[in-house]
């Protein structure tokens, strides 16, 4: 599988790299904002609606019931691929920030006044914004993990922001601009000592790395389908069961209840507690083809790949001079923010769009890491496994036409 990798015929799998951008071959290095699908998880899609369309739970039809077993045999499929204790403990959502809103909103009815949360400064807004909500709301306070020039986390500053009065610590797995990888485990395990329960907002990190839920010891990882080869507007909130179990449903409808009546509604149980009216049944299906194709590539394959795309950008970029990295982490993901010096980051962006090479440029959701750093934006390239290096020869190239164009 690896040599499919680095020969790059696995990009046979997905159509769309084989199109033309301004007449020039398409070169997609904004995995981080949205990666590409394959046809296994395009063909799902369209198989269910061409063949399988019905409403879950809810029909004695054989239509219904043959897509409630592959709606459910999706979720087992995920649970397993994050090593989930049950599956009753991944609910589908319709991505990250979904997650993390559900987070913010039922476990943080419990929070009173004078709590704290605690986030880090390399967050994305979907990290930031619903706990700040939260904290208006209920009179809370949030309290931020501070970061290093490279944009490693100051960890001793967190131990110090622990205190009785932290109900909750929201940290990202890895930064979708600096391509920190944090480190997790630790972070959790400090917290645990206290009898914090810990949030990690997976978007950036399940694409790129194995994730074992129970070896994290995670309370909640949050993720998205799409960072993951899946549609987009499907995604997961994994929560251990006793904490859901404690949690109140934050959205009441159909499927979340047991009985109702106009005096009192009881509520189903896990996971179909947070899952109020219709999910989104034909993208599950299209996310339980991408974790099968994932499965199949070998996550340890992809992460050695990407790996290697990204020493060998991040020395091609070095080498070319007139260019500020942002974030030297010593653990990094396939991303890489960086500046080309007095030119700005949309200018060069545009440039380069114009041969073909689709990258991300502005805050990427990040404004306190531009204040922090003291930048307008970056332009960020973020890698896939389907990505190569002839690609990043050719941003090299791109960069050098962009120099010459300012100079
Ligand atoms: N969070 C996505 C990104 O980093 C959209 O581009």
């Amino acid at each position: 599988m690896y040599e499919k990798l680095t020969s790059g015929t696995i990009r046979q799998d997905f159509p769309i790299l084989s199109r033309q951008v301004y007449g020039k071959p398409l070169i997609y290095f904004d995995n981080a904002a949205t990666t590409q699908k394959p046809s296994q998880v395009i063909e799902a899609i369209s198989k269910y609606y061409y063949e399988d369309n019905a409403n879950v739970h809810r029909g004695v039809h054989y239509l219904s019931q043959q897509a409630t077993t592959a709606f459910e045999g999706v979720r087992k499929q995920i649970a397993a691929f994050i090593n989930a204790r049950s599956s009753c403990e991944l609910i589908f959502t319709k991505g990250t920030t979904d997650s993390i809103n559900l987070v913010a909103s039922s476990f943080g009815r419990m929070l009173t006044e004078g709590d704290e949360i605690v986030i880090s400064a390399i967050e994305h807004h979907a990290n930031i914004v619903p706990w700040q909500m939260l904290c208006e709301e209920k009179k809370t306070r949030l309290r931020i993990i501070p970061v290093f020039d490279n944009g490693e986390l100051d960890i001793e500053a967190y131990n110090g922001l622990l205190n009785q009065r932290t109900r909750i610590v929201a940290i990202t797995h890895v930064s979708n601009t600096l391509g920190t990888v944090n480190p997790i485990k630790e972070i959790i395990a400090t917290a645990h000592t206290k009898g914090i329960p810990v949030l990690v907002d997976g978007a950036q990190g399940l694409s790129h790395m194995r994730v074992d839920v129970q070896d994290l010891d995670c309370d909640f990882y949050c993720f998205s389908g799409h960072k993951i080869y899946a549609p987009m507007g499907i995604g997961g909130l994994y929560g251990k069961e006793e904490l859901l179990n404690r949690m109140p449903p934050y959205q009441g409808g159909g499927e979340m209840i047991d009985q109702v009546t106009f005096e009192k509604t009881t509520y189903n149980e896990l996971p179909y507690k947070f899952e109020a009216g219709t999910p989104n049944v034909a993208d599950v299906m299209g996310f339980g083809a991408a974790i099968s194709y994932i499965d199949n590539l070998g996550m340890e394959n992809i992460a050695k790949w990407e790996s290697e795309l990204l020493q060998y950008a991040t020395s091609a970029l070095k080498r070319t001079g007139d260019i500020r990295i942002v974030g030297e982490a010593k653990h990094k993901a396939s991303i890489v923010s960086f500046l080309i010096h007095g030119i700005h980051p949309y200018d060069a962006g545009t440039i380069l769009d114009h041969l073909g090479i689709a990258m991300r440029t502005g805050n990427h959701c990040t404004q306190p890491i531009m204040e922090r750093f003291g930048i307008p934006g970056t332009m960020r390239v973020s890698f896939s496994f389907y990505n190569t290096k002839a690609e990043i020869d050719e941003l090299i190239l791109g960069i050098d036409q962009v120099k010459k164009m300012f100079r």
